[in-house]
């Protein structure tokens, strides 16, 4: 069996900050990094060791800073450089690391690279980007982009059109261009050097493209996906960026993989001697598809089978190779208690979520507001939108011939709007979040309910169970290192696993059932001896091997 290395980015735990919706500190509507200093103390109580960034970086937010204009600045409603700088150091101090987006698939079409290309096939810029003739009347190629709708924009000027694989104000960079690939190291050290601690790699699996652009098999959004999702050079120029910079650097790297599979990922990301680890994880979507297909607009009755093969798939196929990167929510999931637990439960629910994911292994990643419960906000009208990608998704919605009401419907259950409502702080005005008469986005209205100060009150909420959770993980090696192995696969209500290191064993029992539910000790287990040192209802030994689970109950039992 293989040794398990350790090493501080697998002993921790991270808290994503998507900026806008986050805390705002000079009252003018707007999440900012003022905000964030003020919040440093909370994310240090959690019990977490790192902050990521979404992009804070200046940008005309079509994308909400995934469409980068400057690389090296801050965007002006977040705060300076002088702010950023004060919450690095306010973050170091307390031991947290800091972690920042890397978007360097595309940039903003407001970027000085897209800008100068814009003017010519002489300017050198011109080639960080790919611009192609069209096709008589047609685009170079058939792709459409990933946000549903063309992947090519023409240029009446040049006579030519640009890929872009998001929405039209993300033109692709062309990473076949040696210079773009140095503008990025450039960056990746711009940040290192400042003291960041690492990078979360935007769509980073996407950065190479098959060499002649060759139509794709048609499908309704994504066309061309299979030349790309793992280009033909993606292996040698995260290697390049890995040997050049991300090496020299004590820093962690995790890259987000649409489509990745757990045998491919070790391609990358395996850190066994000799082998070639450019990435130190990567965020795979298998798991977050057990309610849907594809994109959460395609939506299905949820399956825990799928989701308990696709998170075993990965705990199996890494351990002793590469390390897993934990999530069930960030600023592209909607709300996963609205998802894969309950409104009704939500508490409870949460709680058994919490447990279910954070006790396997990886580096578990908690997304603003998860630790309090927040829940799908299910915005009625089209026009309360503001995600570019939801308005893309309606539209293919509409082409497919779906009615107004129906994909209404899909809106409020799959828009990544639903995770980018303010947090709720308090149960006062704006839930706290800005002094502002109006804050930027809607505020979801449980949050008379469901906010930080109650949670903080209550001994037994949600977000003390986060705290609870981290600190035994952070306590107990064998939550990290321990070796995973699951029990009652077939099961469609109960995910159980059991953890092994050292000698000792850990069984987790999370209940996905609304109702009571019969539990059987997987043979080999003995309950009366081991201890519960995590529950969502009662800390009991129910002394025997079989139980009644109550409705999304979980329970994790240590043996020494
Ligand atoms: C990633 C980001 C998402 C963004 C997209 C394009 O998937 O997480 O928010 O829209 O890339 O940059
Ligand atoms: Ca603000």
């Amino acid at each position: 069996m293989s040794e398990i290395k350790k090493s501080w980015y697998k002993e921790m735990a991270v808290y994503q900050i998507w900026p806008r919706s986050f805390c705002d500190g000079n009252g003018d509507g707007i999440g900012d990094l003022k905000g964030v200093l003020s919040k440093l103390d909370y994310i240090k109580s959690l019990g977490v060791d790192a902050i990521w960034f979404s992009p804070i970086y200046k940008s005309p937010q079509k994308d909400y800073g995934y469409d980068i204009a400057d690389y090296r600045d801050i965007a002006p409603e977040y705060g300076t450089m002088e702010d950023f700088k004060a919450v690095l150091d306010g973050a170091h101090e307390r031991g947290l690391r800091v972690i920042m987006d890397l978007v360097v698939n595309h940039t903003s079409d407001q970027h000085e690279w897209f800008k100068e290309s814009l003017k010519g096939k002489d300017n050198p810029y011109h080639d960080y980007y790919f611009w192609r003739k069209g096709k008589g009347k047609n685009p170079p190629n058939n792709w459409l982009a990933t946000f549903p709708g063309p992947a090519w924009e023409y240029n009446k000027d040049l006579d030519e059109y640009y890929l872009h694989l998001f929405a039209p104000e993300q033109p692709d960079l062309n990473m076949d261009n040696p210079a773009v690939r140095n503008e990025v190291k450039d960056i990746m050290r711009f940040w290192l050097d400042m003291g960041v601690d690492g990078f979360r790699e935007d769509v980073i699996t996407f950065i190479s493209k098959k060499e002649g652009l060759p139509n794709g098999i048609p499908l309704p959004f994504a066309t061309g996906i299979e030349h790309y999702k793992f280009g033909p050079h993606l292996l040698e120029y995260l290697t390049e960026f890995n040997d050049e910079v991300l090496s020299k650097y004590d820093c962690m790297t995790v890259g987000e993989a649409p489509m990745m599979t757990p045998d491919l990922a070790l391609k990358f990301i395996d850190e066994r001697e000799g082998k070639n680890q450019t990435l130190k994880m990567m965020f795979n979507f298998q798991h977050m598809e057990a309610d849907c297909m594809f994109t959460s607009f395609i939506v299905k009755k949820f399956s825990l089978r799928k989701l308990k093969a696709a998170m075993s798939s990965w705990q199996n196929k890494l351990y002793g190779k590469g390390w897993n990167a934990l999530y069930l929510e960030n600023h592209d999931q909607p709300r996963v208690i609205s998802r894969y637990g309950s409104e009704k439960y939500r508490e409870r629910s949460g709680k058994m979520l919490a447990t279910m994911y954070i006790c396997q292994s990886g580096t578990p990643f908690i997304y603003q507001g998860q630790e309090i419960g927040m829940t799908n906000i299910r915005l009625p009208e089209l026009s309360m939108y503001k995600d570019v990608a939801t308005y893309k998704s309606y539209n293919i919605c509409k082409k497919l011939g779906f009615s107004h009401e129906n994909i209404m419907k899909r809106c409020m259950h799959a828009s990544r709007d639903n995770a980018r409502t303010p947090v709720q702080w308090t149960s006062g005005k704006n839930a706290g979040f800005t002094t502002a008469e109006e804050p930027w986005f809607y505020i979801n209205p449980n949050y008379t309910e469901v906010n930080v100060e109650d949670s903080e009150k209550d001994p037994d909420s949600l977000l003390n169970y986060y705290r609870k959770l981290l600190k035994f993980r952070k306590e107990n090696e064998i939550v990290i290192y321990g070796k995973y192995k699951e029990h009652y696969r077939d099961s469609e209500k109960l995910f159980v696993y059991e953890r092994s290191y050292e000698g000792k064993r850990m069984l987790v029992i999370c209940s996905f059932s609304d109702t009571i539910e019969r539990f059987k000790a997987p043979k080999g287990f003995d309950l009366a001896k081991g201890r519960v040192v995590l529950a969502n209802y009662d800390y009991a030994n129910p002394g025997f091997d079989s139980f009644n689970l109550k409705p999304y109950e979980a329970k994790v039992f240590m043996f020494d």
